[in-house]
């Protein structure tokens, strides 16, 4: 039990190869995240099908797919139901549900039936403090290696801010493209932070302003980013 407990609570560290597996979704078989290779993708847990919150995310995400998509990054998602209760659960938000003024969306990004449990435990989706059959809000954002970079978790009753998704993708993007690293509320346009002086000599020719950067002190230096450079880089790609 208590072994069968770890496993239930094992979560996936950053830095870690995203847990493979192969499923059936709503949108046919995948083979994660070998299917995504090459590309940023979001995999993300939620509760139930036919629950409030959880339909008012995925008619948020689902009208954003194709923002995400000109980032760079695909959506899958997953819940411990089976496929049919997905299809159902699917139709019904296009044919009936209205959130926030959208209406008749179509959720086109695959839906993983989890009805084992294997997916969601190999995960670290299922919190049993919060409940021991439903998965957690939780979203892995997974680098085109492969390679976990963030994770986010909420409780059952808070729905995500997607904005913040949205965000953090390109603020990890943009990290990784330019070499920096994306202060407290980053958006692009704003000025990033340079990575801290690592000896006495860099310290010194940065407060000597040798350097192409603003640095308040040796270690909290920022330079400015254009925006167009950065949605250059970081969308379409
Ligand atoms: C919901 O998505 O509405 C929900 C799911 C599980 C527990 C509470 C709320």
């Amino acid at each position: 039990m208590e072994e069968q407990n770890d496993k239930i609570v094992a979560m996936p560290r950053l830095g870690d190869p995203a847990p493979a597996f192969k499923a059936v979704t709503t949108q046919g078989e995948i083979n994660f995240p070998a299917d995504y290779s090459g590309k940023w993708v979001i995999l993300f847990s939620h509760p139930a099908d036919f629950t409030p919150v959880c339909t008012s995310e995925f008619i948020t995400f689902a009208s954003m797919e194709d923002q995400f998509a000109e980032a760079g990054c695909s959506l899958v998602g997953l819940s411990i139901d089976g496929l049919y209760s997905h299809i159902a659960w699917l139709r019904t938000i296009k044919e009936k549900i209205e959130y926030k003024g959208k209406k008749n969306v179509e959720v086109n990004f695959p839906l993983i039936e989890d009805i084992t449990m294997d997916v969601a435990k190999k995960y670290g989706m299922i919190q049993p403090g919060e409940d021991s059959t439903k998965a957690v809000r939780a979203v892995f954002f997974i680098d085109p290696k492969g390679i976990i970079r963030t994770i986010i978790y909420y409780p059952l009753s808070l729905g995500r801010n997607f904005d913040e998704l949205y965000r953090a993708l390109i603020a990890l993007k943009t990290a990784d493209e330019f070499n920096v690293a994306t202060p407290a509320d980053w958006r692009p346009g704003d000025d990033v932070i340079i990575s801290p002086a690592g000896s006495c000599g860099a310290a010194k020719s940065r407060m000597d302003g040798k350097e192409e950067m603003t640095c308040q002190d040796w270690f909290f230096c920022s330079k400015k980013l254009d925006k167009d450079e950065v949605l250059k880089k970081v969308l379409k790609k």
